[in-house]
């Protein structure tokens, strides 16, 4: 398969260019308030995910995956505390800093794909190069690109509603990728998927991250918290210790082996 993110294979893999940011959140905590009273919908989380790392936040419904995954993702700032996304602390970015990170740094992939209507596969892959400023022949040569490595040349001018919902979820990775992202956030990227498709957008996901790309992914679906490089889990907006686990407990401690006897020489 072709390299996904770099896309580009005259740069030689493991080059630093373009491979995945450190992520460093620091004792955050965001509340809202409105309705019935104040959720605190995450609670001092501390968390660091090293670059090029695949890890998935699992935790029952409102336990605080989506606000941290926007936390993470600039589209959000903390109450207190802080996000690190490589060297850079953005929760201290102004507004036009925060749209940059997002044009050039970050690729997201939602739960409900969050692809434009009217647009076609290849459109919608195409608006998010032509945001970031690429030239018209680069567009449509990476355009190209992008929907052959999802597996969607064939697709390229169906719009949205003439798509399954894998199609339409692979033209959002496809256009995730788009900028070369060295972060990605995938809330529930499998969520509205049968688990045979939401097993093939996991393994796309899972190449951009062997090609060296932070992942931070919500998930409730099983197969994904087995595949993952590291699973935490959130409850109530805290990040639980390994031993207070429910969902995603820490696999078994592997039993210590005997010590091998020496072979008598003869
Ligand atoms: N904009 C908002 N205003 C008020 N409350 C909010 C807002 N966003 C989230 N919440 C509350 O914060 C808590 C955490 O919500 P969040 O969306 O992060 O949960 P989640 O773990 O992503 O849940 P799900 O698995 O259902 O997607 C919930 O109790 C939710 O109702
Ligand atoms: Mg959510």
């Amino acid at each position: 398969m072709a390299a996904l993110v770099t896309g580009v294979t005259s740069m030689p893999r493991g080059s630093g260019e373009r491979s995945g940011l450190p992520i460093r959140v620091i004792g955050v905590s965001r509340a809202f308030r409105g309705g019935g009273g104040v959720v605190q919908a995450i609670d001092r989380v501390t968390l660091e995910v090293p670059a090029g790392e695949f890890l998935a936040l699992v935790g029952r419904s409102g336990s605080g995956k989506t606000t941290l995954l926007n936390l993470i993702a600039g589209l959000d700032r903390p109450d207190t505390g802080q996000v690190f996304v490589g060297e850079d602390e953005i929760s201290s970015f102004s507004e036009a800093q925060l749209t940059a990170l997002r044009r050039h740094t970050l690729g997201f992939v939602f739960q409900s794909f969050g692809l434009l209507p009217l647009l076609s596969a290849a459109e919608n892959v195409e608006l998010a190069l032509r945001i970031a400023g690429m030239g018209l022949r680069e567009r449509a040569e990476r355009t190209r690109e992008l929907l052959e490595v999802v597996g969607l040349t064939r697709r390229a001018n169906h719009r949205p509603y003439e798509l399954s919902g894998g199609e339409q979820q692979r033209v959002a990775v496809a256009r995730a990728l788009a900028n070369h992202p060295r972060v990605i956030i995938a809330d529930e990227p499998t969520g509205e998927l049968d688990s045979a498709t939401g097993a093939q957008i996991f393994a796309l996901l899972r190449n951009v991250a062997n090609e060296g790309v932070t992942i931070v992914t919500a998930t409730h679906d099983p197969f994904v918290m087995q595949q993952v490089d590291r699973v935490e889990e959130l409850s109530d907006g805290r990040l639980l210790a390994a031993s207070e686990r429910v969902l995603a407990p820490p696999p078994p401690p592997r039993p210590l082996q005997p010590p091998r006897r020496p072979t008598p020489l003869r």
